[in-house]
């Protein structure tokens, strides 16, 4: 049987673009300046940059060198790689099943949100919230828009429902392209035009001085004071370390899959190192300078230090659609800005989006051994089907619940497993050697220490608070009303059988590769 050629990276460029285009997402404009302001402000970037250095930026070689190890062995995914490295071990490759299952489930919700975007873009440009003024009517707005409730914004979910088309059919396109010519030609020019509404939106915010007269403290540098005053205080709680380290989790896209299976198209020679470090860094300046520079310190200065209090709580959904459209309607040009706004935050969205759908393409295509073209198409198929209860069950706690597990839970799971086999099965000093393959600079030599036992005892840390504190009202529902409680058992019952599928379909192909391999000996 002739081999198919794997698809590979266009440029260094290409995949460093992908790779930032992966991590810099909502994530960054949304959930960090939110998660920042209600975690204990400039305080909480101690327990952020603590985890950035142990936890982020070590995964980030570790996804690297291990998606380039394993695309040698025709893997692109975490249970043929896990495989690979863990021969001996039965079992390994029902563990890789996470870095499958978890992209997949944030994609789910993921793409119906980031179609929101689309849609608000749309609206900033026809002047649809134009006049809304007030928290209420922004907020009724929104909900009407998801079909949540009826009013005299929309009837229905119907607007909601064609821009999850298109935006849905979008990220196909863009997949079904390829690594070359579908993601690396989109984060080509996604991650430029980006950062240029990204630095228009900053600017416009920092200079907007103090715009009420009549309340000269309600400004711009009284609005970086309340995102940036550290609270020390809030170092003394679990759960700010705890939300600290999810949040590089999620903003550096480690601990999901992605990152091995983009490092998978590299080539034995190319380096992981410097690329892994770049691509790291221009995500965390996308986060703590422009992510925190426009909605909070712009909230501040047209609601005042009251209002803020209960803004910076009241969730990311209500920063981004409630709070943002109004700030925006304030400024003037507000139909342009707004458009940078919700664009922007669409560009973040997809590039994060595409990766996620990668893995489970690249698991068909080389498990499988069928033609891209194919695996989109039945991942386009699959897909959607699963995103109708996200979009039709969104006020019953389903996309909350697919976040939990799919965006939060498994991923520092799926991180842990990587660390120790990178550090204690592949070993050391093999992976040393490894990450080492072709790089343009040399990894800083205390980090041997800190990936071999910092990092991993952090990760069992924080599984070991999340078992103590969180477990039992997790499982239990204490936080889900009692009517929601069916959709939540129905949800998880959901996610339980697509693991299932994945574990059987993991191990009908690696049963299939060896038998092929056995043939050919
Ligand atoms: N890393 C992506 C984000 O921040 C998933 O949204």
């Amino acid at each position: 049987m002739a081999q198919k050629k794997r698809d590979s990276w266009g440029s260094r460029l290409g995949i460093i673009m992908a790779v930032a285009g992966s991590a810099i997402g909502l994530g960054n404009f949304l959930r960090f300046p939110a998660k920042a302001a209600s975690n204990g402000g400039g305080a909480f970037m101690i327990p952020y940059f603590v985890s950035l250095f142990l936890l982020g930026i070590p995964l980030m070689w570790i996804e690297w060198t291990l998606g380039r190890y394993g695309g040698g062995f025709e893997h692109g995914t975490a249970p043929g790689i896990f495989h690979s490295i863990w021969q001996k071990n039965r079992f390994i490759k029902y563990f890789g099943v996470i870095g499958i299952f978890g992209p997949l489930v944030i994609f789910i919700y993921y793409t119906y949100i980031e179609s929101w975007t689309l849609a608000y873009s749309f609206f900033a440009l026809t002047g649809k919230y134009g006049k809304l003024a007030d928290q209420a009517s922004m907020q009724s707005f929104l909900s009407g828009f998801q079909g949540v409730s009826k009013n005299q914004y929309f009837n229905g979910i119907g607007t909601a429902y064609l821009f999850f088309l298109i935006t849905f059919i979008l990220n196909i396109w863009v997949i079904y392209y390829g690594i070359k010519g579908g993601i690396e030609k989109l984060c080509k020019w996604a991650m430029p035009l980006l950062f240029i509404f990204g630095l228009a939106l900053m600017i416009k915010v920092v200079t907007l001085g103090a715009p009420d007269i009549t309340r000269p403290d309600w400004n711009i540098a009284n609005g970086f004071g309340f995102l940036w005053n550290p609270d020390f205080s809030a170092l003394k709680s679990a759960k700010v370390w705890l939300e600290a380290a999810g949040q590089i989790f999620f903003t550096l896209s480690v601990g999901i899959g992605v990152i091995l299976t983009y490092a998978s198209y590299l080539s034995k020679g190319d380096d992981v190192v410097l690329s892994g470090l770049t691509a790291a860094s221009t995500n965390e300046v996308a986060e703590v300078i422009l992510g925190a520079s426009i909605i909070i310190p712009a909230a501040f200065v047209f609601f005042g230090p009251q209002e803020i209090q209960s803004i910076a709580r009241s969730g990311v959904f209500n920063l981004g659609f409630v709070t943002m459209p109004l700030v925006l309607n304030k400024l003037p040009l507000s139909a342009l800005f707004g458009f940078f706004w919700f664009f922007l935050l669409f560009l973040a969205g997809i590039t994060s989006s595409v990766s996620l759908a990668q893995p489970a393409v690249a698991f068909m295509e080389d498990e499988f051994d069928i033609t891209r073209k194919k695996a989109v198409t039945i991942f386009g198929a699959v897909c959607f089907i699963l995103c109708q209860p996200a979009i039709f069950f969104l006020g019953r706690g389903v996309v909350d619940e697919l976040d939990f597990w799919g965006g939060t839970f498994f991923l520092v799971v799926f991180a842990t497993i990587e660390t120790i086999l990178f550090a204690w099965v592949f070993g050391m000093e093999q992976a040393w050697d490894e990450i080492h393959k072709g790089a343009d600079m040399r990894v800083p030599r205390v980090y041997k220490f800190i990936i071999k036992y910092i990092t991993p005892l952090f990760l069992f840390f924080i599984l070991g608070m999340w078992f103590w504190q969180q477990w039992i009202p997790i499982i239990l529902m204490k936080n889900v009303s009692t009517a929601d409680h069916t959709f939540i058992q129905a949800t998880r019952i959901g996610l339980l059988l697509i693991f299932l599928v994945l574990v059987v379909l993991v191990r009908i192909a690696l049963r299939r590769k060896k038998a092929l391999a056995e043939q050919l000996r």
